[in-house]
């Protein structure tokens, strides 16, 4: 059970929530994902999802610079979606939250164990308390001290809430839960470990989501976060690349990107080299990860993110680091409403793993 103790909560775990669309706002576009329960067990249906394009700057680094060109394309989404449910739940970028386990005496009573967590919370949290939304979760007993239970704090900026909410309000959109980008990611993943042989059960998968300003690598075990990373490279590189390369404008290099068109040396000179240092980058991402933890070995590579749309990025990675690489699909298992153009959706999956896990929400809080 969680507790939130100010007005805008960050329920990572509520009780099960009305119907709702998954909306992630990210630096290059609104990404919104409705999913239905299947008929057949424990099934989801794909329902609607849209991708609609942010002007350049309105978010970046994970704030909102420019409310009304995010509440526009928004509502441009949300038109294209053809959906009549209006809540959703938002994603905050890691770096907005804080998130740390502390550990209190066992068998406190409810009023005192929240004042226990907001004085323990001053400590670890390096803004004013009123500028922040608290929320924690208990664990459980602590590991080995039964004197003790483990919790788990999680705090963000208000400011930070507010805008996402603001944004989608002026959007005609209600915000009913607001999760963290990689609590949702890592939701969907669960969707992909289903497709690897055996869950990956004991195994570490390495999910690298790979953007347009930033590449967050994620390893997780047994569908737990083991280690994470975040490191400057994104699919707004190559887009410059292929503008410096053929004199081209941010538009046309975006959509020759996407579509093809460009020129014939594109594949060799451009997008090749690019792989290849997204490559190295994944690389030294798992060597950082083996000398900072206990493990020497990942099992699978999973690619997110729009740029694991890039062809040859799979196996450039794969050859770089030996590591069995797969571009994710968390809808590979989920049927699909005759809405969705399936190769479409395969094409736009990987970039829609946040959304998607905002959307699980829906049935699975977790
Ligand atoms: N089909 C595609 N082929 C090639 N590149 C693509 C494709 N779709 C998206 N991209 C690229 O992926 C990037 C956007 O990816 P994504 O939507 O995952 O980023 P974001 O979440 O908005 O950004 P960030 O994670 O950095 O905040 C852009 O650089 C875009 O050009
Ligand atoms: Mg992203």
């Amino acid at each position: 059970m969680l507790k939130g103790n100010f007005d805008i909560p960050l329920d990572f775990l509520q009780a099960r929530t009305p119907p709702l669309i998954g909306v992630d706002i990210s630096a290059s576009s609104v990404k919104m994902v409705e999913l239905s329960e299947s008929s057949k067990k424990s099934g989801y249906v794909v329902e609607r999802y849209a991708i609609e394009a942010l002007p350049k700057d309105a978010v970046s680094d994970g704030n909102i610079n420019n409310l009304e060109a995010v509440s526009d394309t928004l509502r441009r989404a949300w038109k294209r979606m053809g959906t009549r449910i209006k809540n959703v739940s938002l994603a905050l970028p890691a770096a907005a939250v804080i998130t740390k386990k502390i550990l209190l005496p066992a068998g406190l009573r409810e009023e005192d164990l929240e004042y226990q967590v907001e004085s323990e919370a001053n400590q670890y949290i390096p803004f004013a308390m009123e500028e922040v939304n608290l929320d924690f979760q208990v664990i459980g007993p602590a590991p080995g001290n039964a004197e003790e239970i483990e919790v788990l704090l999680a705090a963000s900026r208000k400011a930070n809430v507010e805008d996402r909410v603001a944004a989608a309000q002026s959007a005609g959109l209600k915000t009913v839960v607001v999760d963290v980008a990689p609590y949702a990611a890592e939701m969907a993943f669960d969707q992909i470990r289903a497709q690897l042989p055996g869950g990956a059960a004991d195994q570490c998968v390495a999910l690298v989501d790979i953007g347009a300003n930033a590449m967050n690598v994620n390893v997780l075990r047994n569908g737990q976060s083991v280690y994470a990373r975040d490191q400057q490279i994104g699919g707004d590189q190559l887009t410059q690349l292929i503008q410096n390369a053929f004199g081209l404008t941010a538009e046309e290099a975006e959509a020759g990107k996407r579509n093809g068109g460009l020129p014939e040396n594109y594949e060799s000179d451009v997008l090749a080299p690019f792989c290849e240092s997204v490559a190295s980058e994944v690389a030294r991402a798992m060597q950082f990860f083996f000398t900072s933890t206990q493990y020497n070995e990942v099992s699978y590579i999973v690619l997110a993110g729009g740029c694991a749309a890039l062809a040859g990025l799979d196996d450039a990675v794969a050859t770089r680091t030996q590591v069995n690489t797969l571009v994710a699909n968390p809808f590979a298992q989920m049927v699909l409403s005759s809405r969705i153009k399936p190769r479409q959706l395969q094409t736009d999956a990987p970039a829609l793993m946040i959304a998607c896990g905002l959307a699980m929400r829906r049935f699975d809080p977790s």
